[in-house]
Order: structure tokens, then sequence, then C-alpha cells
């Protein structure tokens, strides 16, 4: 059967680093009180020159150099943002022009920090049907450029970011033995709309609006909604939290992060945890803290990976892959 196998992974980031610190004295806040609360040390925040497609485009390149590929052998771009350089065209084809690709087709996707999570689904389906040979997957945000920075219960959480994945088309013999993607669930509910959302659109107020949060509202479904969406996605493949090598999930919070792996059984040291670097990144996390754990040797070929993400909407997600 047609497996999506990774080949190539990148990121880039913003080269401006803002640390807890620098928020004394433009809110009322301390480093203390978000370390303590979020695991969060500091975040890259984008400078004028640098954008949602800027950053996508510098991850989609590491992504093919570590391939070995370029431009030409790819058929399809899809990016997870919500942060979209503009409301339309869709920033994969900012992107896809960026790279001097002019074949093939590129699309966005829009599921928040759930973001990279559902792209990798969809460009998996994209790949077994046949549609598509390779595909570059990438995740990208300015989250900076949407936060309310008088607000210090919203503006302290996120950074900017980009992370990619080359997914192509391999053979496999159908069984959890194969490298690529093995098992993915997807979950959306929008009676939660309200707790995490960005208070202004083109259909409604003409403005790009910011983002609002009812933080413990979040908070306290987020641990759940992610531990029912691997146990399902565990159930699919058969497996069990012991046969897994990585835990690769959204950074938006350590102590969401310790929370659903302690109630999953997965061993802390499984963990991959960048949140303390990067902050919440949305559709970024999962490839940025993936790029971290491949460049320093954690995550090798053959391994489990689990990659997990819960955001807005709520939307919420998993997928399990073989490196
Ligand atoms: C946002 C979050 C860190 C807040 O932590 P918490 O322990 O729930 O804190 P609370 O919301 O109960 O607020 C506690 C107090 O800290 C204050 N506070 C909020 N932000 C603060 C900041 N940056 N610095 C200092 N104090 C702050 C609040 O005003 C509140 O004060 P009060 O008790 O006088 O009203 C936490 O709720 C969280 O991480 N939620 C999930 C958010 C998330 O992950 N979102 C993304 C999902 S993709």
């Amino acid at each position: 059967m047609i497996r999506s196998i990774v080949r190539g992974v990148g990121s880039s980031l913003p080269r401006r680093i803002m640390k807890n610190a620098d928020f004394e004295g433009v809110v009322e806040t301390s480093d203390e009180w978000i370390a303590q609360r979020t695991g969060i040390r500091q975040r890259h925040i984008a400078s004028d020159d640098e954008t949602t497609a800027s950053l996508g485009e510098a991850a989609a390149r590491v992504a093919l150099a570590d391939a070995g590929l370029t431009p030409a052998d790819i058929d399809l771009i899809v990016l997870a943002t919500s942060t979209p350089n503009n409301t339309f065209p869709a920033t994969a084809v900012e992107i896809q022009n960026r790279l001097g690709m002019h074949h093939g087709f590129a699309f966005d996707m829009q599921a928040v920090c759930s973001g990279f999570v559902y792209a990798v689904t969809t460009a998996d389906l994209y790949i077994r049907s046949g549609m598509a040979k390779r595909v570059l997957v990438i995740g990208s945000e300015t989250f900076s450029r949407i936060l309310d920075w008088n607000d210090r219960s919203t503006c302290v959480l996120f950074g900017d970011g980009a992370g990619a994945l080359v997914l192509e088309a391999g053979e496999g013999e159908g069984t959890i033995a194969d490298r690529g993607i093995l098992a993915a669930s997807l979950r959306s509910d929008g009676v939660h709309k309200d707790k995490l959302y960005v208070d202004g659109g083109p259909s409604t107020t003409g403005t790009v609006g910011h983002l609002r949060m009812e933080g413990r509202e979040v908070f306290k479904h987020a641990v759940g909604m992610i531990t029912d969406v691997i146990e399902a996605t565990f159930a699919q493949a058969g497996i069990t939290a012991e046969d897994l090598d990585w835990f690769v999930p959204h950074q938006a919070n350590k102590r969401i992060i310790d929370a659903s792996a302690k109630k999953l059984g997965i061993a802390e040291e499984k963990a991959v945890v960048t949140v303390n670097l990067h902050g919440n990144t949305s559709a970024a996390s999962v490839p940025l803290a993936l790029s971290v754990a491949v460049a320093d040797g954690r995550i090798k070929k053959g391994d489990l990976v689990l990659l997990e993400a819960m955001g807005g909407g709520f939307t919420w997600g998993a997928v399990l892959l073989r490196w």
C-alpha cells in the first residue's frame, strides 16, 4: 500500500528574540509568572520584513535541502496558518511563487493550533489517493500581528515561526512496522468557538482583529480532548503509549503537555518540549518541535512518533507516524 513517508524537515524563526523579562514595563507581568504558569521563557517575534510567507518559504527551503529535493520535485503545498499575508490569495500560493514553482497546486488550511496536524492528514490523503507524490506541508504563523499587546493574559503566550515537512509516496506492507503515516484522528466542535477566537474578520468587521481567549476554559477542556483523540489513534494502530518513541505535542503550555502525557502513560522523557524557546507558535509549533528533536539526534529513522494538537474552534487531532 502507499504510505506518506517523511523525507525532509526544516524550520525558520524570526531574528528577534523577546524574553519574558522584556514584557516587564509593557504589561504588568513577570518572568516568574509566565515561566511558572506556562513554561515559556522566550519567543521569536517577526520584524517588519518577516511575514508568514517569508518564514514559510525559509522553512520549506530547509526541508527541501534536507530531503535532497528542489521545488521542481514537489506537486502540492499545504500551508497551515491562521495569520495569512492577505485574506486572499492563499499564502501557500505566495510561497509557491517565492519558491519559483509554477506547476502543481497550493492551498491554505485553517484549523488554528491544530492546523499542522490537519495539514499532514490532508497531505497523506492526497498522496494515498495518487493525486500527489511529494507534498510540502508547512506550518507558518505571525501571531504577534494579531495579539493585543495591552492584554497580559494573551500577549505573553504566543510567538512567531515556521516549520515544514516533505512527505513522499512510498511502498508499505500495511503494518505498523511501515515507515510513514500510520494512523490519524481529527475532531472539531464549534460549540467552543467563543473561547479562543479573533474579534475581527473580512465578513464581520472588515478588520483583522485581535486574539481573545478564556485561558482557564481552554485549559479545562484541553487535556481531556487531547487524550481522547490520542487514544482513538492508538486504537486505530493497535498500539499503546509504551510503543511510542517520541511524543511531539502542540506547544501551548508545559502544564498541558505534562498533564496529557501523564494521563496517557507516556514517559516524561519521550515528550519533546520547545514551548520554553518558542512560546505558542500555533500551526508552526509541531514542525518546529520536530525540527529541534531531529537536529539534536533524538528522532531517528524508524522511530514511532506521535503528533498532537488542540486549538481554537475547538479543533484537535493526532497523527501517528514512523519516521
Ligand atoms: C492562560 C493561562 C496560562 C493562565 O493561567 P491560570 O493559572 O489559568 O491563570 P488564571 O487565568 O486563573 O489567572 C490567574 C491570575 O493571573 C493574572 N494574569 C493573567 N495573565 C497574567 C500575566 N501575564 N502576568 C501576571 N498575571 C497574569 C490574571 O489576571 C489572574 O488574576 P486574578 O486572579 O487577580 O484575576 C492558562 O489558563 C492557560 O495556559 N490556558 C490555556 C491557554 C492555551 O494553551 N491556549 C492555547 C491553546 S491552543
